[in-house]
């Protein structure tokens, strides 16, 4: 295919062995070294090592404009970071397409906004999806202008299902963003004469936000408590639900990790279940973690756990379309970015073979958003992607995940001489680091560190060219900070834990007994991101990457 031709590079020779590219999960590298630090406190002896390796090592930036996200106070995230790895592209994101679909009043005009309103006259708008102003899944101020322009627009009965963060925000935040939402809901009672209310929710790890099917029972415990308005545990509002089921301090269950619940009314009725007729909009802008319950509301035939009762004539639409190939949903209210011509597609039309592996929790990072939100193979006969099975677990209780099969994996796929590129995800820094727990993120760390030193002796062996890095920071600051970056305490005194991605800058590094020494990290491009990580990638291959890519780094 002329059109994904891919000319020899001027300088670098093609390669001998294979490109091994491995992405460390929020790895950053923080300005704050300190304790709470866990790259800091870990000491990898590796990436120390690979860190003094003069014109071999810099850093990258990962979070805001430079990954298509609205502003530079935005935090990177797996989705983003993913997409400009793998695509040498910077997109307006799923973010910034919402905020301007609000700004020009696009949002109301989609078919899918069309298909939901059928229901705003004699039948209840649900809206289902997660509340907080992370910006990673979806963003609180989207939530109320949607909500409000629903109601301006003739809903007369609306049903929010909230799922709790403190995962890309500060544990314990919930309960303000349900206050304020209940708020909101009264004025908004009270001005316009309507029935909107909060009627089921849980944590988000625990209900609904399952991803890349790791465990369907987290979306049963959704389809439970939002449609058939059952869960074991019942309330007469929000603010009290979350306050209870986090428990007292000193036995708290954090946010991400809430029980479902619903709540209803003097008799003790749910209410809000998603009856015959209703609408239905899962507020999220990010796929990953919607795609399973998407397939629940959708699929018709669907089979994966029994749904009890399925609401007939059902108006379902997705924030945006969560998978473009599978058409799900088929209703959306913003179309999702469109990333054209990746990595994936150049590799196989130039006859490039590719190994991809993650553990399922960052099986879809390393491929689906590798791969511009693609589900699938572009051409199965020369790619394999191998999905290692997560653990079932809180991460910090097993840091070491899956790191030791996914590195036994990379090892054998090297040793093959089937592939041209062989690309790794390790989860750890940025799954334990999620916990907030530091002494596990250290280990994840170390962990992380050992498994990639493996990969690397490996890939001498066999003559490879390596490039490390990471999608965006988490491990690199375990805890909360005042703008100074001053550690905050809680009210005992203990430091106040933080779960969330940070804006940290990544490492990158290039190397490997195959690649000639005359090859290093050009000095011209301080500002580079991680789609400029793409081009270095085909540099790496031998090629010139396409024109349209950010410029390689070497
Ligand atoms: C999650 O979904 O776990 C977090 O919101 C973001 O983490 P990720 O972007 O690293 O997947
Ligand atoms: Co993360």
């Amino acid at each position: 295919d002329p059109e994904f031709a891919l000319a020899p590079h001027p300088t670098i020779p093609k390669p001998e062995g294979p490109v091994l590219v491995v992405i460390l999960d929020g790895f950053g590298e923080n300005e704050f070294k300190d304790e709470y630090n866990a790259v800091h406190v870990a000491k990898p002896p590796l990436v120390s090592k690979l860190q003094g390796v003069a014109k071999r090592s810099r850093t990258l930036r990962a979070h805001g404009t430079a990954v298509g996200l609205p502003t530079d106070a935005d935090m990177g995230n797996s989705e983003v970071g993913h997409n400009a790895l793998g695509s040498g592209q910077v997109v307006d994101q799923g973010a910034r397409l919402v905020d301007i679909a609000l700004q020009t009043g696009g949002i109301f005009e989609s078919e899918g906004w069309k298909h939901i309103s059928e229901a705003f006259e004699h039948n209840t708008l649900h809206m289902i999806g997660l509340l907080s102003d992370g910006g990673v899944h979806s963003r609180y101020d989207q939530v109320v202008q949607t909500l409000k322009g629903a109601v301006e627009r003739g809903a007369k009965r609306v049903r929010l299902h909230v799922l709790t963060d403190g995962r890309d925000v500060p544990d314990g935040s919930s309960i303000q963003f349900v206050q304020q939402l209940d708020e909101e809901l009264a004025a908004l009672n009270a001005k316009h004469g309507v029935d909107c209310k909060i009627a089921s929710g849980g944590g988000r790890m625990f209900v609904t936000m399952d991803r890349y099917e790791a465990d369907w029972d987290i979306v049963k415990r959704g389809w439970h408590a939002h449609v058939l308005g059952k869960a074991p545990n019942q309330f007469k509002d929000a603010v009290t639900a979350v306050k209870t089921l986090r428990g007292p301090e000193d036995k708290k269950v954090s946010d991400q990790n809430l029980a479902p619940f619903v709540i209803v009314d003097e008799e003790g009725k749910a209410v809000g279940p998603v009856q015959d007729n209703d609408a239905v909009v899962l507020w999220n802008f990010r796929a990953d973690r919607m795609v399973s319950i998407s397939k629940a509301l959708e699929w018709k035939d669907f089979k994966v756990f029994d749904r009890e009762r399925v609401p007939e004539n059902l108006k379902f639409a997705g924030m945006m379309q969560y998978d473009g190939d599978l058409g799900l949903p088929k209703n959306f209210l913003v179309p999702p970015p469109e990333i054209k011509k990746v990595s994936g597609e150049y590799m196989v039309k130039n006859g490039l073979s590719t190994f991809a592996c993650s553990e399922t929790q960052k099986f879809g990072h390393v491929t689906f958003f590798w791969n511009g939100n693609r589900s699938g193979y572009f051409d199965s006969k020369l790619e394999t992607y191998l999905e290692i099975p997560s653990d079932k677990v809180q991460f910090n209780e097993k840091p070491d995940m899956k790191a030791k099969e996914i590195t036994d994996a990379g090892k054998e796929a090297l040793k093959s001489g089937k592939y041209q590129m062989v690309r790794i995800n390790y989860a750890n820094p940025d799954m334990v680091g999620h916990t907030g727990d530091l002494n596990a993120t250290v280990r994840a760390v170390q962990t992380v560190d050992q498994c990639l030193g493996e990969l690397l002796a490996t890939a001498d062996e066999v003559n490879a060219r390596y490039l490390v890095t990471a999608d965006h920071g988490n491990a690199d600051d375990m805890v909360q900070r005042d703008k100074k970056g001053k550690p905050l305490m809680g009210e005992s005194g203990a430091p106040l834990p933080l779960t969330s991605h940070t804006l940290a800058p990544v490492p990158a590094f290039v190397g490997g007994k195959g690649l000639p020494d005359s090859v290093n990290f050009r000095d011209d491009l301080p500002k580079a991101g991680l789609a400029n990580i793409t081009a270095t990638m085909f540099s790496l291959l031998g090629l010139q990457a396409p024109s349209h890519y950010e410029p390689s780094l070497i």
